[in-house]
């Protein structure tokens, strides 16, 4: 069940070009391509004729014209041509989504598209802001979108499934606090005085003891922002400090699969290309380990016992609050 009044990434802005792409969201196959005038268009993926994707046709100006039997569909979704016919059915169209470009992503409105809220896009505005800098890389994930949140929202397992790239053993050592936050659910941490991480020695020349703060917004249905600030507690007034946003949005391609966009920008070592591509780096291989357990997982649950039930503790309350406000917004929108 998934939420459909919302905005998801559809995927990168280099990604629409001429050359269409297929791409599942939420179980719908989607044609993702760009107009010679440079529009970025998603339609569903399903020629009304035979069936074939349309998505293994081609660009021909403002259209996609289907590989099969040649009809070719506008922006709107209306056939605007088919070989050999001077009239056209008005039932030969496809669906079109809304669709939003911004920050070099492209956001896919699964609800119908008169109703497409601008209000409603969640807010990776860091990808373009001046005195940030980083890379936005894809992941696909074979598991739930909700594993790979819960895996967000409750870093505690850092300390293990992490412990050589961001792991410190102090994340179960101080408590977490959660609370709503505009239409999300904000999660924070602060370890003051801890030793730096493996990430943060590596990337921001950490050695001594810091002030380690972590913070997590999730904004319905599926976008994750983490924000973590280290701070050096030696020096005075002259604290070396580091900041990142990693920044998660997890479009389900379906019940079981997930499609993982993610970018981490930081605010510190500007213009130093070695640092992008070494945080680039870092953090993929930091993914893949995350990939290993959200994977084995939805194998494990998917044949779970009659009656299995996950047991909650204290760090899980941001997982819970998350769950709790997507089964409330999924039930309000069932019933409109
Ligand atoms: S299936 Fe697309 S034109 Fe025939
Ligand atoms: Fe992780």
């Amino acid at each position: 069940m998934f939420l459909r009044n919302e905005w998801y990434v559809a995927g990168f802005s280099r990604e629409f070009c001429e050359r269409p792409l297929q791409r599942w969201v939420l179980g719908e196959p989607l044609a993702l391509f760009r107009t010679a005038s440079g529009r970025a268009v998603i339609l569903e993926d399903r020629c009304p004729h035979r069936g074939a994707p349309l998505s293994s046709g081609e660009v021909c100006g403002e259209s996609l014209t289907c590989g099969y039997h040649g009809f070719a569909f506008g922006p709107s979704g209306a056939c605007t041509h088919i070989p050999g016919m001077s009239t056209i059915p008005p039932q030969a169209r496809v669906r079109s989504y809304a669709v939003i470009e911004r920050w070099g992503w492209v956001f896919v409105w699964m609800g119908e598209a008169d109703q497409a809220d601008e209000s409603r896009l969640p807010d990776y505005h860091w990808l373009n802001e001046p005195g940030w800098e980083g890379r936005s890389e894809y992941l696909p994930v074979k598991a739930n979108y909700c594993y790979v949140r819960d895996n967000l929202l409750d870093l505690t397992h850092a300390r293990y499934v992490h412990r050589k790239t961001l792991g410190t053993s102090a994340v179960t050592d101080y408590p977490i606090h959660t609370e709503m936050h505009g239409r999300g659910v904000r999660v924070t941490r602060e370890m003051p005085g801890i030793e730096p991480s493996p990430f943060f020695r590596r990337m921001g020349g950490f050695t001594g003891p810091v002030d380690h703060r972590q913070q997590i917004d999730f904004t319905p249905p599926c976008h994750v922002v983490i924000n973590t600030r280290v701070t050096s507690i030696v020096g005075g007034s002259e604290n070396l400090s580091a900041e990142f946003q990693v920044l998660n949005a997890l479009t389900p391609e379906n019940e079981r699969s997930t499609h993982y966009f993610w970018g981490l920008m930081r605010n510190f070592a500007l213009g130093d290309e070695a640092v992008t591509e070494m945080q680039q780096k870092l953090n993929r291989e930091t993914f893949f380990e995350d990939l290993s357990i959200l994977e084995q997982q939805q194998m494990l649950l998917d044949c779970k016992p009659e009656g299995w039930r996950p047991v909650a503790i204290p760090n899980d309350g941001g997982c819970l609050q998350a769950e709790r406000l997507m089964s409330r917004l999924i039930a309000a929108e069932n019933r409109s």
